[in-house]
């Protein structure tokens, strides 16, 4: 393919990179770019300059020297698996990307401090599995962990299914090392459970979507690996019968609940109808089901015994309508691939319209009767999927569109169904903060999708705080422009 031309105010700074990160740092060619401009779903679809992918922090900080004194956007990237369009730059083509996918060494790990110093660039898995091969356990868990990038989990403060037992990115971070907008590098690679020296910068950069700057590498904590493993799919009445089980296990098990995962029928028939492999765990069909994970310290410490005579109780009392434990890794993978792959099912069912939404853990059952009862009467036959994780009160409360009339194919309604995305996620927002003082983003962030929205629940006070640290970071506002504040 031909070399995409340079747009003229761009070329002069194209050069000036391109003698700090050398050929293999630039992608200019408008195919190889494709992937940097685009996300999964296709829902947002930027423009850039080019794309710069730095080797080390220096030249991460010399890149943003040259863009800071030239006054150019920079969209800093990942593993580009932002459900907000986060990493993706505007439609005008007036930013470049920064890719930190080539800042991928582990550069430290140390088992008896239980941390791991790594690079921004690593993907999450690989963070895991060389913690797994020192023994210790990186707990931050979620379906993009292939191909997301541990630099993108922190700067957006991912959440997973083990946020109940370890907490989001934010609590697994000890240190940073980050490239502020004027080029500088602020080392805070600390290694330190206890640093009370004023203020927490880290948690600045943590969950701020690189509009303050770009993390390079981080210092993580690590835990003991998990020596027993129970795993059960079990069905319930409704989801509060599903919290009174989630109370009573953590009440019975010292707090070995490490996940705790809802999904309604309509979500376990998507699964089944539209994803290879899946079947029903269970002989009958049963309205709510969840998904439950105990982690102990102890091989055959146990927990498995307590799980199961907890959930016997529970069919006593009716708490619990059928329950089925994972005998082997192999249905333990296969349990988690119906939780998983919820949300691709759903795309097969035409529209979804999206809320990861989080109220008190006490309040999901209400929550999710009131949104059902609200996006119903406002699209009378649309069909909420209200799914995730219970355990920590982070409802994805995704909406799949009414089922066409006549059968046959969904597209005819599915552009005029997404059309009303806003309307229905102002209603649902409306009731998720005023009624139930939750969170319109739990733990997928701001972005460029909810940023109206954020600022319609935001006090003046808080957005005048938030705008007042964005300015005072990024004077020239260069770093990821126009989301997030
Ligand atoms: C999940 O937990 O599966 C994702 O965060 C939800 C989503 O894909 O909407
Ligand atoms: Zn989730």
């Amino acid at each position: 393919m031909t070399a995409r031309p340079i747009p003229e105010p761009f070329e002069n700074l194209h050069d000036r990179i391109l003698d700090v990160v050398g050929e293999e740092g630039v992608v200019a060619e408008a195919g190889e770019m494709a992937r940097y401009l685009a996300e999964e779903r296709g829902r947002f679809v930027g423009k850039a300059a080019f794309v710069v992918r730095p080797a080390n922090t220096r030249e991460v900080a010399e890149v943003v020297k040259l863009c800071a004194e030239a006054g150019i956007g920079i969209v800093p990237q990942g593993g580009n698996t932002s459900m907000v369009g986060g990493s993706i730059p505007f439609e005008e083509g007036d930013e470049i990307v920064l890719s930190l996918e080539r800042l991928n060494r582990i550069r430290a790990l140390d088992a008896d401090n239980f941390t791991m110093t790594v690079e921004a660039g690593v993907i999450l898995q690989e963070v895991q599995q060389a913690a797994a091969a020192a023994d210790r356990l990186f707990p931050l868990s979620l379906g993009a962990e292939g191909s997301c990038r541990i630099g993108g989990n922190i700067s957006t403060n991912a959440g997973g299914v083990q946020v109940l037992r370890y907490g989001n990115t934010r609590e697994l971070v000890l240190g940073l090392e980050v490239v502020l907008p004027d080029g500088r590098i602020w080392d805070g690679l600390r290694a330190l459970r206890k640093d009370n020296t004023g203020y927490d910068l880290k948690q600045l950069f943590i969950g701020a979507e690189g509009s303050l700057g770009i993390v390079t590498a981080a210092v993580l904590k690590l835990y003991a690996r998990p020596r027993e493993i129970v795993t059960a799919f079990v069905a319930v009445p409704d989801p509060a019968a599903a919290l009174a089980l989630l109370s009573r296990l953590r009440g019975a098990s010292g707090e070995s609940v490490t996940s705790f995962e809802i999904l309604p029928r309509l979500g376990l028939e998507f699964t089944l109808r539209h994803i290879e492999g899946c079947r029903d765990p269970l002989e009958a069909a049963h309205p709510w089901y969840v998904l439950v994970e105990l982690f102990g310290g102890r091989e055959d410490g146990g927990l498995r015994e307590l799980l199961e005579e907890a959930l016997a109780e529970a069919l006593e009392g009716s708490l619990v309508l059928d329950a089925t434990l994972a005998e082997t890794e192999a249905k333990r993978r296969e349990l988690w691939r119906l939780r998983e792959a919820m949300s691709e099912a759903q795309k097969f069912e035409g529209g979804s319209i999206k809320h990861d939404v989080s109220v008190p853990v006490s309040s999901v059952p209400a929550f999710i009767a009131e949104a059902g009862a609200l996006v119903t009467e406002l699209i009378p036959g649309c069909r909420p999927v209200p799914f995730g994780h219970l355990g920590d009160g982070n409802i994805h409360f995704n909406v799949s569109q009414p089922l066409p009339e006549a059968g046959g194919d969904f597209a005819p309604g599915k552009a005029a169904y997404l059309a009303r995305w806003d309307e229905m996620n102002r209603a649902v927002h409306d009731l998720v903060v005023r009624r139930f003082h939750g969170s319109i983003s739990a733990e997928h962030g701001i972005g460029r999708m909810k940023l109206a929205e954020n600022e319609r629940f935001k006090s003046a006070v808080e957005l005048d705080l938030l705008r007042t640290v964005k300015k005072a970071l990024d004077p020239h506002g260069i770093m990821n422009r126009g989301k997030v504040v």
